[in-house]
């Protein structure tokens, strides 16, 4: 019987979070699966042209991810591919599909897999947990990868918090965008790092909203990435002058994530980042979001699962 698979976009460290924290947001990739007597990869959509129609699919090798993990052979079935997650924007559009393609395939298998091990796949094959955490969870989500497992915690988002999102148009691969980073940090940034991602996350955790630009300090990624994204250097140091609670580069970007308190107007915002991008000379697009309390859904016949 045929059953969707839908993972949410996500934003990965929030500033000094580094492959450690992230939250999810409602822009989605979804997957229609109808179990068959051969396999079929069937990309829908304009946005994913190009992309295989066929096992080499980094959707279909994900559903493989799991049937390795189970230790059995993946059924064949029918795999329809959707997504509105900008691609190669630092929205969590690989993660998205990786997860989507992990859950789908434990499905199929008749879940033997339950969601730490879901999650531990994907974070593996990703090399950092904070994509694929928020995209598996929903909400915001701290988690760490190491030799024994990947292990989180899920924080329900503060109340009033909101996600305003400035999407370039131009893509930036998390490649590159880690090509540019130090190997090896000083004790002093070190210190600074982990001090801002502990107080980031307890921020969190305690809806201690007037604390997210202080806790977002971060000089791990950021003000390297900069010279890829023209007007991040400028956002991060202004944005809170113009309603944001803070902000970010989301995951490796291009896109800039700004917090805001869903209680107030974020036309001023709307209006200071329009302003950054025309000085910039980008395009792109300026959006809020709510944070995506639900993560992946497997639905069938209607029914949620
Ligand atoms: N934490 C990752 C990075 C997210 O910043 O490179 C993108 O995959």
């Amino acid at each position: 019987m045929t059953f969707t698979v839908r993972s949410p976009a996500s934003s990965a460290n929030l500033g000094p979070g580094f492959d450690s924290l992230g939250l999810s947001v409602p822009l989605y990739t979804t997957l229609r699966v109808t179990p068959q007597d051969r396999t079929e990869v069937v990309p829908l959509g304009a946005d994913l042209a190009g992309t295989p129609a066929d096992e080499s699919n980094y959707v279909y090798r994900a559903m493989a991810l799991a049937a390795r993990r189970a230790g059995r052979p993946l059924p064949p079935a029918r795999v329809e591919i959707e997504t509105d997650v900008p691609l190669a924007r630092g929205l969590g559009s690989s993660a998205a599909a990786l997860v989507a393609g992990i859950v789908a395939g434990n499905e199929l298998l008749g879940r033997p897999l339950d969601d730490e091990a879901v999650l531990d796949v994907a974070a593996r094959e990703e090399g950092h947990p904070d994509n694929v955490a928020p995209a598996l969870f929903g909400g915001i989500v701290v988690a760490t990868l190491d030799r024994l497992g990947t292990h989180y915690v899920r924080l329900d988002p503060p109340a009033h918090l909101g996600v305003t999102v400035l999407i370039p148009e131009f893509e930036l691969s998390t490649s590159k965008a880690r090509a540019v980073l130090p190997r090896e940090y000083s004790r002093a940034d070190t210190v600074h790092a982990l001090s801002h991602a502990a107080l980031l996350a307890a921020a969190l955790a305690q809806g201690r909203l007037e604390l997210l630009r202080h806790a977002m300090q971060d000089y791990v990624h950021q003000i390297w990435r900069a010279p890829l994204v023209p007007g991040l250097s400028d956002i991060l140091e202004e944005a809170h002058l113009h309603g944001a609670l803070g902000a970010a580069l989301s995951g490796a970007g291009p896109t800039v994530l700004c917090f805001h308190d869903t209680r107030g107007p974020t036309a001023p915002l709307h209006r200071y980042l329009h302003g950054v991008m025309a000085r910039s000379g980008l395009s792109g697009r300026v959006i809020d979001l709510p944070i995506d309390t639900v993560g992946t859904v497997v639905e069938r016949a209607g029914n949620p699962a």
